[in-house]
């Protein structure tokens, strides 16, 4: 079986972009290449078509993730019908997709931080108008949901 995951922000250039790279990366670690799907996208179509802002493909390169070869899309529709686990960086995001949200949706549509059981923080702060720190703030959070996400799911599908 395969399960669909998808990270969505508003823009998908900064925060979702190294959710997608860094969960990915530890999916094909766990050897969950095809068991896995990741993807990720925007609420908003501004950069639709952009790859990831430079500063956040800096601070993921930095750490050793290469997200270079994304590029930005906008939530659908047709996302609600595939994805399994919907996760949302902050708490507009998550508003912003409960209106497209679909009744009878059977997944989980989710804070991704609260979805992935981190105590400290429930939003992954939007970094677009700030400076790298808030980038690298970015990716120690997503590094710590994304090894939790992983674990979740596994707890929660036998592959
Ligand atoms: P993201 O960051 O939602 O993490 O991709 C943003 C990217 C672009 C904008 C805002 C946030 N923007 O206003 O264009």
């Amino acid at each position: 079986m395969t399960v669909n995951v998808l990270f969505v922000c508003l823009g998908n250039i900064c925060r979702s972009p190294t959710a997608h790279g860094l969960f990915q990366y530890h999916v094909d670690q766990a050897g969950l290449t095809n068991n896995i799907h990741v993807d990720s996208a925007g609420t908003g179509a501004w950069h639709a078509g952009n790859p990831p802002d430079d500063r956040a493909q800096s601070s993921a390169l930095e750490k050793g993730y290469d997200i270079g070869g994304l590029r930005a899309r906008q939530v659908t529709a047709a996302d609600f019908k595939k994805y399994d686990y919907i996760l949302a960086m902050d708490k507009q995001n998550l508003i912003d997709l409960r209106v497209m949200c679909p009744t009878g949706y059977h997944g989980v549509l989710a804070l991704f931080l609260e979805a992935a059981g981190l105590k400290e923080m429930l939003e992954v702060p939007d970094p677009y108008y700030g400076g790298q720190e808030h980038f690298e703030h970015v990716i120690q959070l997503v590094e710590r949901g994304a090894e939790n996400l992983l674990a979740r799911i596994q707890k929660e599908h036998t592959f």
